[in-house]
């Protein structure tokens, strides 16, 4: 049975933390053109949006003379009916962006060379910025720039072209630009197992570090935290919040989820009461964390990557065919021990 109505009773979660930090939640397509359960639990707990796919540049940036804002414009206009905080996710990435910007030709056999790529890219963040600026407040600029296997930035073997293509100081001239295109915007790098992978997270702040000394735009790391129930440990993700939090940057968490998985494992896990409490568990402890950031003035968002289980992006990643259950409502739009753990006294 899938439940027409959501739990009215519920506290809103993000009334909840409202002297804390902003709740906000990633929207899919589907959440946001279908008025289901599931647009009905955005609307009632989420304070602050983020698109889980339409507003990144494989979708918007057609080809050299095309950057269509029809769909993102939707999801614009949906969130600012509902007055509700917008992130921009992403400007530039290795991965989701249109195959022809980083090609000369249209067979995508010769790469681009660096004033072509530069000149592409330039206008399409001075093209956005200029067009969401009145909707807008912070922008994921670089998404996921650090290497898993050197911590410094991705080269073509983990799969980015950017470096190889524009040189080393790419990620400053994003920030640059972003920043002579709206300099009112809080501009964020955002990368994933910075709390989790202690060489991630020196290569991170070293890098930001460097850019603070170059007096670069940056206003704050984003901190994906697509993390298990057993790992990271809650010191780890606070000491990282802090560590960015002393350098003068904001933190926000960008797209949680709680997965019941290590990364590694392969076999599917029973869900057993037993798990939904280690969970709920969990996410108290991290949510406590949180405001105990919050109150230090470094962390100012948490965005969760989603609202139920059946609707995440973990079902099929990393393991295909298997699924997760990572976020705070259950595939029928119930709230799941995580959710009252984090909203009770
Ligand atoms: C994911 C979406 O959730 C999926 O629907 C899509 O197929 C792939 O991208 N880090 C990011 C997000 O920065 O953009 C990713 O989102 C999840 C990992």
């Amino acid at each position: 049975m899938f439940f027409s109505k959501i739990q009215k009773s519920l506290v809103s979660l993000c009334d909840y933390y409202k002297d804390y930090f902003s709740v906000g939640t990633a929207l899919s397509r589907w959440t946001l053109f279908n008025k289901g359960i599931e647009q009905k639990l955005a609307l009632k707990h989420f304070n602050e949006f983020v698109a889980e796919n339409l507003t990144k540049p494989m979708f918007i940036y057609k080809d050299e003379n095309t950057i269509d804002f029809t769909e993102a414009d939707k999801y614009l206009k949906f969130c600012k009916k509902y007055n509700k905080k917008i992130r921009w996710h992403t400007l530039v990435w290795h991965a989701q962006m249109p195959k022809w910007i980083y090609y000369q030709d249209k067979e995508c056999k010769e790469l681009a060379t660096k004033e072509m790529l530069e000149a592409r890219i330039k206008k399409y963040i001075f093209a956005v910025m200029e067009h969401t600026k009145d909707y807008v407040s912070s922008y994921d600029v670089v998404n996921e720039p650090i290497s898993d296997k050197t911590y410094k930035l991705r080269t073509e073997e983990d799969h980015s072209f950017w470096q190889k293509i524009l040189g080393p100081d790419y990620v400053e001239k994003m920030f640059t630009w972003a920043h002579e295109a709206n300099p009112n915007a809080e501009l964020v790098i955002n990368d994933y197992n910075i709390e989790s992978t202690i060489g991630k997270r020196e290569g991170m702040y070293n890098f930001v570090k460097e850019m603070l000394a170059k007096n670069v735009p940056i206003s704050a790391v984003g901190l994906q935290m697509h993390i298990s129930v057993n790992d990271p440990p809650v010191e780890q993700i606070e000491e990282t919040i802090n560590m960015f939090g002393e350098l003068g940057l904001k933190v926000l968490v960008t797209e949680m989820d709680v997965s019941v998985y290590n990364f590694e494992d392969k076999e599917r896990i029973e869900y057993t009461p037993e798990l939904l409490e280690k969970q709920a568990q969990r996410y108290k402890e991290i949510f406590e964390c949180f405001k105990r950031c919050a109150k230090k003035g470094y962390l100012t968002d948490v965005v969760l990557w989603g609202i139920m289980d059946n609707c995440s992006w973990k079902n099929d990643f990393p393991v295909p065919g298997r699924t997760d259950i990572p976020l705070l409502f259950d595939g029928k739009g119930k709230a799941k021990p995580s959710f009252y753990s984090i909203t009770e006294e």
